[in-house]
């Protein structure tokens, strides 16, 4: 089960959320797989994992340009890939490489079977790895502060994540209230509104500086001080991902593998050839899911980029583009 917390907003409480996450699955017994998806490096430093590239040779840089990646331990059960300075340069590199949006999930594939949670904390950033990361999850954890501003900035964000589901289409979204401040009309009605709209976890995590000193030791609140309210409300929410977990993969099965489904718009398959609809002398094409005819022997392929969807034919050439910017 992959897990992404992602909100292109910074200062919403995202990486706070991937440490005590993981620290409080870890804590419950499961195996925890931690990745920082982020080139600023805040959930590495957050545990002291850490430096430069040449410190750190296992990173998340390396994962994504396919290196052999070894995890480091932080705790029992906790294992993490941290980020260092030169996943920045990641941005541009994969841009360039065909289905970019994808490697982040092929890369942890081989992770899935080991761990029982992978938790990608991502950068704040609608840019190449925060697709990544939406692409690669099961779940989508969005953490969002509790005021109105935040609520609306959304919109934007929500728009990146129906894109993303075009690609993985079995991706769930649920917010996380953050940095609640008590005893405030804007925070209670920020929570009441984010229910209203969207699918909420039940836990909402108060505001204290608690996270800021845990940081700065290292330390997870959850590990820190497992009795501080705020810790209480990450292990409540540690429970309902493991419960959703378990209704999810009844209902539906798991959706960790990075095979492409049925559905999946990514490759578009080809449909066998229809002896009965094929004029003579065309036997030598096929028609895509798309409805577009191609060669046969010709493996469409499309991806999403730049807010849009392009189909690549053979040759990597860009054959046709829906929607987007330029
Ligand atoms: N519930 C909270 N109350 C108060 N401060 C928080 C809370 N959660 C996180 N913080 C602090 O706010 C800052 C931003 O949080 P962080 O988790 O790094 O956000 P993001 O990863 O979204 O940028 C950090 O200094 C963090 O320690
Ligand atoms: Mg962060």
């Amino acid at each position: 089960m992959i897990i992404t917390i992602a909100n292109h907003k910074g200062g919403v409480g995202k990486t706070a959320t991937a440490a005590n996450l993981s620290a409080a699955l870890s804590l419950k017994g499961k195996k925890v797989l931690a990745v920082d998806l982020d080139p600023q490096a805040a959930l590495s430093i957050a545990l002291k994992l850490n430096g430069s590239a040449e410190d750190i040779p296992d990173n998340t840089y390396g994962l994504l340009l396919g290196r052999k990646t070894t995890p480091t331990n932080y705790a029992k059960n906790f294992d993490v890939i941290p980020s260092t300075l030169d996943l920045a340069a990641a941005e541009m590199e994969l841009s360039g490489k065909i289905a970019f949006e994808r490697i982040l999930r092929e890369r942890l594939a081989p992770f899935v079977k080991s761990y029982d949670y992978i938790i990608i904390d991502s950068p704040p950033s609608l840019g190449v790895l925060a697709a990544n990361a939406l692409v690669a999850a099961d779940i989508l954890v969005v953490p969002v502060q509790c005021e109105y501003p935040a609520l609306k900035a959304l919109d934007m964000f929500t728009t990146i994540v129906e894109r993303a589901k075009l690609v993985n289409p079995k991706l769930k979204m649920r917010l996380l209230m953050t940095m609640f401040t008590k005893r405030t009309a804007e925070a209670e009605g920020a929570v009441e509104e984010a229910r209203k709209n969207f699918e909420t976890f039940t836990p909402v995590i108060t505001r204290t500086s608690m996270f800021s000193r845990s940081a700065r030791k290292g330390v997870p609140l959850v590990m820190l001080d497992g009795d501080a309210e705020q810790a209480r409300a990450y292990k409540d929410f540690a429970k309902e991902i493991m419960n959703y977990e378990e209704t999810t993969s009844r209902k539906s099965g798991s959706n960790s593998s990075c095979r492409p489904r049925r559905g999946d718009i990514f490759p578009l398959r080809r449909r066998a050839p229809s002896k009965k609809h094929t004029p003579a002398g065309r036997e030598n094409y096929n028609r895509t899911e798309a409805g577009r005819r191609v060669p046969q022997g010709v493996e469409e392929k499309g991806f999403v980029a730049d807010g849009a969807l392009v189909t690549v034919g053979n040759r990597g050439r860009i054959e046709n583009k829906i929607g987007g910017g330029r």
